[in-house]
């Protein structure tokens, strides 16, 4: 049933028509904001495969004593499956708001509205700090323009697991291979200071 819910909550975020076949709430969550982010995103939304999801959470260890942010949070899938597989806390940044209100209607049908919350805005300007596991899917480019605020922001211990993309001039603490897709998914540790 969870897994459908996801499922379904990309296929709406990746149309523009939605379709007539998805659950009605989550449809007029989908319908009810303005499409328009405030700018252009850095990178476009594209989902991470739920496999690969899974294989980045084991990578970075998540418990229920995390708090696992997004930084890009798409339909929220990241931190909705944290929340319901591992009990973790999560935080998901998403310039779009109708990713943002699709992502709270998944985790309400989820049932993780009360451990999971959703932030319309840039992911430069969030306050991260809460964070012990910050998960991403951008770019090489925006991975290197966010290294300076990860450093400045995260506390010693802080995990971040990166899909596909590496951050330049850090030295992963592993990188393990998705099976799903082959893709490298990144791991690092924010170190002592
Ligand atoms: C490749 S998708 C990854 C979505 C999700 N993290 C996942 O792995 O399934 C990147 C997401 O980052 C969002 N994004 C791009 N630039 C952003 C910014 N400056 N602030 C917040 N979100 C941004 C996009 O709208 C998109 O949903």
């Amino acid at each position: 049933m969870r897994i459908r819910i996801l499922m379904l909550a990309s296929l709406v975020a990746c149309a523009d028509a939605v379709s007539p076949r998805l659950a009605p709430d989550v449809v007029a969550a989908a319908q009810a904001v303005p499409p328009e982010p405030a700018r252009t995103p850095d990178i476009h939304f594209a989902a991470t495969p739920q496999p690969v999801v899974y294989a980045m959470l084991e990578l970075a260890q998540v418990t229920a004593n995390d708090t696992v942010f997004d930084l890009g949070s798409g339909d929220g899938r990241l931190v909705i499956l944290a929340a319901q597989k591992y009990g973790a806390r999560g935080v998901g940044v998403e310039l779009q708001p109708r990713l943002v209100e699709l992502s709270r209607a998944v985790a309400e049908e989820g049932g993780v509205a009360d451990r999971v919350r959703f932030i319309a805005g840039d992911l430069f300007d969030a306050d991260i700090s809460d964070a012990t596991v910050v998960v991403l899917w951008l770019s090489q480019t925006v991975n290197t323009r966010l290294a300076p605020k990860l450093k400045r922001e995260l506390r010693p211990g802080t995990r971040i697991v990166s899909h596909q993309f590496p951050i330049e001039g850090w030295t992963p603490k592993a990188i393990v291979r998705a099976d799903y897709d082959g893709t490298d998914l990144f791991l690092w540790t924010i170190p002592p200071p």
